[in-house]
C-alpha cells in the first residue's frame, strides 16, 4: 500500500515476474496492476481492482489502508487485468456498486459474469460525490478498449487514467523518477496497444489537457506528477512526424539475406541514415514494435520456405498492418533459392498501411555485385525519400 494523500491510497499490486502480457507482449521489466482507493467524508470508492492472480494484494492493501466499506467499485477498463479482482471484491462488499459506462457494463456482464443488478451507468462528464470529494468520469475511448475511460478527482487535481500514459514497469517508485526507462515503458505500452487508434488519442488528449491535472494515476507503472511529461511524449508519438530511420526487420535462414541486410545497412549508415537491424529469430517483438512508432522507413527480409515468405517475417509483416504505424515508406528484400510468392504474400498481409512502397529486392541464392548495385539504388531512394521529411 502506498499513501498518495491522506485520504488516497494506492492499494494495486507489482508484478515483478511476470514476462508476457496477452500471451503476446514480452515485458522485460514486469508490470503493475495500480488500483486506487479515495476515502471521501460519506462514500469510499475504490478505482479499478487488479489482475485475479493478485486479489489477495489488493485485500492486503485495503486492509493496511484501513477499509471498511466501499460503496463504489469504479471501473475504468473492463479488461481482466483491471476488472479481474471486481467479483471478489462485491462478494466481501455486496452493497457496493460497480460504476462505469454501458459499453463496459455490458463487457463485465460478458467477461466476469456481474449481475446487471450491481452496476450504476454513468455517462461522459457525469459526477459522483463522495461527500468532501468528486469524482467525474471522462469517456476516452480505445485506450485501450473501445469502452475505457479515464476518472477524474476534481477537488485533488488527480486524473485516474487506466492503461493510458501507462508503463508496464514493476518499480516500487511511486512517482517517475527515472524518466528515460520510464519513457520506454511507455513508449512500449503505447506502441503495443495504442499505436493503432493514433487518431482517436488525439481527440482523448484535447479533452484531458482542458482538466486542470496535478497527478496522472496510471493503471501500470509509476505516477505522473509532471503531467506535461508523459502527454508531450504521447504528442510527439500520434503526431505525423517521423525519424530519419530506417528499420531493417529480417530472418536468415542461409546467411543469403542477411548479407543483403547487412549491406544495406552499412549503406544507410553510410549516407548519414538511421538504422536499426532487428533479428526476427529471438527477438524481443516489443522492442521493435518501438522502433515501428516513429521510424521513417521499415524494411522487412526474408528468404522464401516452402515458395513462400519465412513464417517469422510474415508474422512481422501481419504485426506491422495490425499496429498500424505513422511508416511513411516500406519495402522488402530477400533471398530465394528455386522461385516463390514472398511478394504477393506479402501484399496480402499488408493491407492496412498507407505507406509508399519502393522497389524491392527480391534475389536467387547468394548476393552477386549486381545485386549489390540493387540494394545501393534502394538506399539512394531512400536517402532521397528522407531528405524530404519535415
Ligand atoms: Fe491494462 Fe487493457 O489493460
Amino acid at each position: 500500500m502506498r499513501q498518495i494523500r491522506s485520504d488516497i491510497f494506492e492499494v494495486g499490486a507489482i508484478d515483478w515476474d511476470r514476462r508476457l502480457f496477452d500471451e503476446l507482449v514480452p515485458l522485460p521489466n514486469g508490470t503493475s496492476y495500480n488500483a486506487y482507493l479515495i476515502k471521501g467524508s460519506e462514500k469510499t470508492a475504490l478505482i479499478d481492482t487488479v489482475d485475479p492472480a493478485k486479489t489477495s494484494v489488493l485485500f492486503d492493501n485495503l486492509e493496511t489502508a484501513g477499509e471498511t466499506k466501499i460503496d463504489y467499485v469504479i471501473c475504468n477498463h473492463a479488461e481482466q487485468d483491471h476488472s479481474g479482482s471486481i467479483g471478489f471484491v462485491l462478494e466481501k462488499h455486496p452493497y457496493a456498486k460497480v460504476i462505469t459506462n454501458d459499453k463496459c457494463k455490458q463487457m463485465l456482464m460478458s467477461l466476469l459474469k456481474i449481475d446487471e443488478q450491481k452496476f450504476t451507468v454513468i455517462n461522459d462528464g457525469q459526477e459522483l460525490s463522495l461527500g468532501n470529494k468528486t469524482l467525474r468520469f471522462i469517456f476516452t475511448p480505445w485506450v485501450h478498449w473501445p469502452e475505457t475511460m479515464s476518472t477524474y478527482l476534481v477537488e485533488d487535481k488527480i486524473l485516474f487514467s487506466c492503461d493510458f500514459f501507462g508503463s508496464h514497469l514493476a518499480t516500487s517508485d511511486l512517482y517517475i523518477k527515472n524518466k528515460e526507462l520510464v519513457l520506454e515503458g511507455a513508449k512500449r505500452y503505447y506502441a503495443e496497444i495504442m499505436m493503432p487508434f493514433r487518431g482517436v488519442i488525439k481527440t482523448n488528449i484535447e479533452k484531458i489537457e482542458a482538466l486542470d491535472i496535478s497527478i496522472i494515476a496510471p493503471s501500470h507503472g509509476p505516477l505522473y506528477d509532471e503531467p506535461k511529461f508523459i502527454i508531450d511524449a504521447y504528442k510527439k508519438w500520434i503526431s505525423d512526424d517521423v525519424e530519419n530511420k530506417v528499420v531493417i526487420a529480417y530472418v536468415s535462414m542461409h546467411g543469403s539475406t542477411k548479407l543483403m541486410v547487412e549491406h544495406l545497412v552499412e549503406t544507410l549508415m553510410e549516407k548519414g541514415i538511421g538504422v536499426e537491424q532487428f533479428n526476427l529469430v529471438g527477438g524481443d517483438i516489443g522492442k521493435l514494435a518501438i522502433e515501428l512508432v516513429d521510424a521513417a522507413t521499415v524494411i522487412i527480409a526474408s528468404p522464401t520456405v516452402l515458395a513462400g515468405a519465412h513464417p517469422a517475417a510474415a508474422y512481422a509483416a501481419f504485426l506491422f498492418n495490425a499496429l498500424r504505424p505513422k511508416t511513411k515508406y516500406i519495402s522488402v528484400i530477400g533471398s530465394f533459392g528455386w522461385g516463390g510468392r514472398m511478394l504477393e504474400q506479402f501484399r496480402s498481409i499488408l493491407t492496412n498501411t498507407k505507406a509508399e512502397i519502393l522497389e524491392p529486392v527480391i534475389i536467387k541464392g547468394e548476393p552477386t555485385s549486381e545485386d549489390y548495385t540493387k540494394l545501393d539504388k534502394l538506399a539512394d531512394e531512400i536517402v532521397n525519400k528522407h531528405s524530404n521529411l519535415k
